[in-house]
């Protein structure tokens, strides 16, 4: 990962738009909702589920999932640790385009790095950055193990498996905390009250 860009002679130019009027003209502002948690735990569901919520009320937003950006943008990437650290930094940087743009960007992606995630954050206006930790314990992700990948981390089939044999550093202090256990739509309606939108 590079700090800084490795171009030079690159000179910013500014938008004639301000932050106001496309909040004006979209009828809402523009945030940036990070869900994290382990593979298994209900971010994509829950991401896209919100997703329909809001725009179901008219609000423009979007769904980046860890999974679906893999086999595009991010399809250079594998799971190691630098590689996931870059997967998090393109992807900041896109939610934080989509979040300038007045646009509500929802992201489903385990993101088991704070500090990562603490960067995309800093991206961000105050206040722009909601970070939602799907709190799903391990135990239970893995006897859903949905995708069947739990069985095949244990069998030695994945390496490098959050939760199994890769690490999960959980938020300290997310904005909002999920309990899955609860149903679908309490945990969206908690989503879409906080927002405020
Ligand atoms: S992240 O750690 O870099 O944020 P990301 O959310 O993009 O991960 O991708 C996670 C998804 O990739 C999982 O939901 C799972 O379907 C799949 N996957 C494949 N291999 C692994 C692995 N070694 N660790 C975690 N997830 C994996």
């Amino acid at each position: 990962m590079v700090d800084g860009p490795v171009s030079s002679n690159i000179v910013r130019s500014e938008s004639q738009v301000t932050t106001a009027q496309r909040a004006a003209n979209l009828g809402h502002e523009g945030f940036t909702v990070w869900f994290t948690g382990l593979s298994g735990s209900g971010k994509s569901t829950l991401a896209f589920a919100v997703e329909r919520a809001l725009l179901e009320r008219g609000v423009a937003a979007y769904v980046l999932d860890g999974d679906n950006i893999r086999f595009g943008l991010n399809r250079d990437l594998g799971f190691g640790p630098e590689d996931r650290t870059e997967n998090i930094r393109r992807i900041g940087e896109v939610c934080r385009l989509f979040q300038d743009a007045g646009m509500v960007v929802l992201t489903a992606f385990i993101s088991p790095y704070a500090a990562d995630r603490d960067r995309v954050r800093a991206l961000h206006p105050d206040g722009r950055f909601i970070e939602v930790f799907v709190d799903t314990p391990l135990e239970l992700c893995e006897r859903r193990d949905v995708k069947g990948l739990y069985a095949k981390a244990r069998a030695g089939e994945i390496q490098e498996f959050s939760g199994i044999s890769a690490p999960y550093e959980p938020p300290n202090n997310p904005e909002i905390r999920i309990d899955t256990t609860r149903q679908l739509e309490a945990c969206v309606q908690t989503i879409v009250d906080r927002l405020a939108v």
